[in-house]
């Protein structure tokens, strides 16, 4: 039958150890469109994608690969994003296959992220066949790799497959591997349907696309569907796979992956990891692992010409269709005025957000610090969630704070663990435990502030173990701590958007910091402008921003016009990415500089 011929999987890698690579050969292999041809052809739709090489968006293609037998076997590939901030994606698209291909760099070898993803292959109970890539170079080590997947990963890996994606070594043992360990689905093609979602966007024409793999049952074009999260019915108007190039069905039946649309709206009410059943004949219950995804992250986005406040609300309301776990609400700043607060999965997230603001919808933004989200318990017994320091209530009505921790799994040569342990100290860590891997290397466990690996934790770690260490997190709920909200004056007026969190502990040191370089990055005004710090009423830091002596233009008093305009030409060039805070001209790095310091 067809349904025994069908074989789902993803490929999971440490980042750049070659799945991308590796996904060409397969598709070649099979004739289909390479992945590079295929975005040379789709020049216009994920340009930031393509230029950080970072995979966001999940995909998944239907291959035909004849193997030597004869038999014909249908593969559906399924595309996972590499990024810590997408690891709930990464674990719902693989709950949409029964196989993954580890691929293992052969020089160096098992990584946090190949370890992290292992464990989501094996949460989701899929086969794993393991590949050691890149043995074309030099460096590479295969047996020492190998003895790593078995000590490290607890994996056999007598039949791990050598391979050099780059040559094509190894690609056709891999093609009998996946049909021979890997499972055909299983299913009732007659049950009540039950689709899993892992993946959905938003397309101009169709509206939203929503990507299923089919678990039980089938689902024709004209069946009314339902989100079992929200409980919405819909028509469906179209189902269809991409071979890569988009090819409508009749049906998608068990093991089946591919899309349908039924003129939905909204990515909203298509959450990954919701189960699409039949309005009429509906499944008793959804799919395991539906989670709603909230964010971790929030700053605050201004636009720097006010007059582009509705512009701004327009391309957020844009990429929201595309994006279900971005938020966002209309937030007011005395300083910057009118913006909104908005919500990311992460850091990742964030920056990708403002790039896209700026680049496709060409507005100039004005970003605040990112901030976690805090929970406060107030005295009189009530609590709030806190995504904008400078809403922190005052300290006499706080009865306690709590601030999100990560457990954090770094991977390293034994070399390096003394270092890392340092860092992690500095960074109000709390050792956990150590795991010794094997002769060389160690996975060290500490409890971290998500807010202090927010910025530079992972720049650091990578600098002080040269490139060796990799991070891997995962949220491990809040803690209490001694938070203080410090804020920052300019010229005596505080500017609610330069105010931290900082732990009490540090609020000295880093008000100091702070102040300093603030200093530093504000250009000196027509008068003398005061920085402070303070907690509460009380200053703890201070420094002053020296007076302009002369006004640029004096010097070319009475000279050459076309001088003078070019003057005033850089003057206004260097504000580009200013913001008048008051009296005081503030730029863009300031408000980041607080959140480095911090
Ligand atoms: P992300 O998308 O960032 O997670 O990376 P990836 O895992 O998809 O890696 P990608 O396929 O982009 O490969 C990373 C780099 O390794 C590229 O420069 C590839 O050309 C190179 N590469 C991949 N496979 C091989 C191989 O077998 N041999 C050699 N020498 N280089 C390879």
């Amino acid at each position: 039958t067809r349904q025994s011929r069908i074989r789902n999987f993803s490929i999971i890698a440490h980042i750049d150890h070659g799945k991308s690579t590796l996904a060409d050969r397969i598709l070649e292999a099979t004739q289909a469109l390479t992945q590079r041809e295929m975005k040379a052809q789709m020049l216009d739709a994920m340009d930031l994608e393509r230029e950080r090489g970072i995979t966001i968006k999940l995909n998944a293609v239907e291959l035909n690969y004849t193997a030597p037998s004869g038999e014909t076997y249908i593969f559906h590939l399924i595309d996972t994003p590499g990024h810590v901030d997408f690891s709930y994606e990464v674990s719902r698209s693989l709950a949409a296959c029964e196989g993954a291909l580890l691929v293992v760099d052969a020089a160096q070898g098992v990584e946090a992220q190949t370890l992290a993803n292992v464990y989501l292959a094996l949460e989701n109970n899929l086969e794993i066949i393991s590949i050691i890539n890149k043995i074309d170079l030099p460096n590479a080590d295969p047996d020492r790799v190998k003895q790593e997947i078995e000590d490290v990963i607890g994996l056999d890996a007598s039949d791990a497959v050598l391979a050099s994606a780059k040559t094509g070594i190894g690609t056709n043992e891999i093609l009998e591997q996946i049909i021979e360990k890997i499972p055909a689905p299983s299913g009732d093609p007659n049950a009540p349907l039950q689709a899993l979602i892992f993946d959905s966007l938003y397309d101009a024409y169709r509206g939203v696309v929503v990507y299923i793999r089919v678990v039980e049952g089938t689902v024709h074009v004209g069946d009314q569907i339902k989100m079992m999260a929200n409980g919405k019915t819909f028509e469906v108007l179209e189902v269809g796979v991409a071979t890569p190039k988009i090819e409508s069905r009749e049906e998608l039946s068990v093991g089946d992956v591919g899309f349908l649309t039924a003129s939905i709206k909204s990515v909203h009410d298509t959450q990954v990891g919701d189960t699409v059943t039949h309005a009429e004949r509906p499944a008793d219950k959804p799919l395991p692992g539906y989670r709603k995804m909230n964010p971790m992250v929030y700053c605050g986005l201004y636009p720097i010409d006010t007059a582009r406040y509705d512009d701004l609300r327009e391309a957020l309301g844009r990429l929201e269709l595309n994006d279900s776990a971005l938020q966002y609400e209309p937030e007011t700043s005395e300083a910057l005025g009118f913006g909104f607060r908005c919500g990311f999965l992460g850091l990742l997230h964030m920056d990708i957000v403002q790039e896209r603001l700026e680049r496709e919808f060409n507005i100039d933004l004005i970003a605040t610090a990112p901030s976690v989200i805090y929970n406060v318990k107030l005295t009189d017994g009530s609590s709030v969630r806190v995504g904008n320091p400078s809403e922190m209530p005052e300290r006499k009505f706080i009865a306690e704070v709590e601030e999100p921790y990560v457990k954090a799994t770094i991977m390293t040569p034994n070399d390096y663990v003394g270092s890392i342990m340092e860092l992690c100290q500095r960074k109000r860590g709390e050792f956990k435990t150590m795991e010794y891997l094997d002769a060389n290397r160690t996975n060290v466990i500490y409890d971290l502030p998500l807010s202090e690996i927010m910025y530079d934790f992972f720049d650091i770690l990578k600098s002080s173990t040269k490139g060796y260490a990799s991070l891997d997190y995962e949220m491990d709920g809040y803690r209490v701590s001694d938070l203080l909200k410090m804020d920052i004056l300019l010229n005596g007026e505080k500017v609610d958007a330069l105010s931290v969190i900082v732990h009490q502990e540090f609020a000295y040191d880093r008000g100091k910091a702070i102040v300093e370089k603030l200093k530093e990055l504000i250009p000196r005004q027509q008068f003398e402008v005061p920085i402070q710090a303070a907690i509460g009423q009380k200053i703890i830091s201070r420094s002053t921003i020296k007076a302009l002596r002369k006004n640029v233009l004096a010097k070319c008093y009475g000279g050459d016009v076309s001088r003078k305009r070019k003057l005033l030409e850089k003057q206004k060039e260097g504000k580009k990415r200013m913001k008048a805070v008051g009296s005081v001209e503030v730029p863009q790095e300031a408000f980041m500089a607080v959140f480095r310091m911090s």
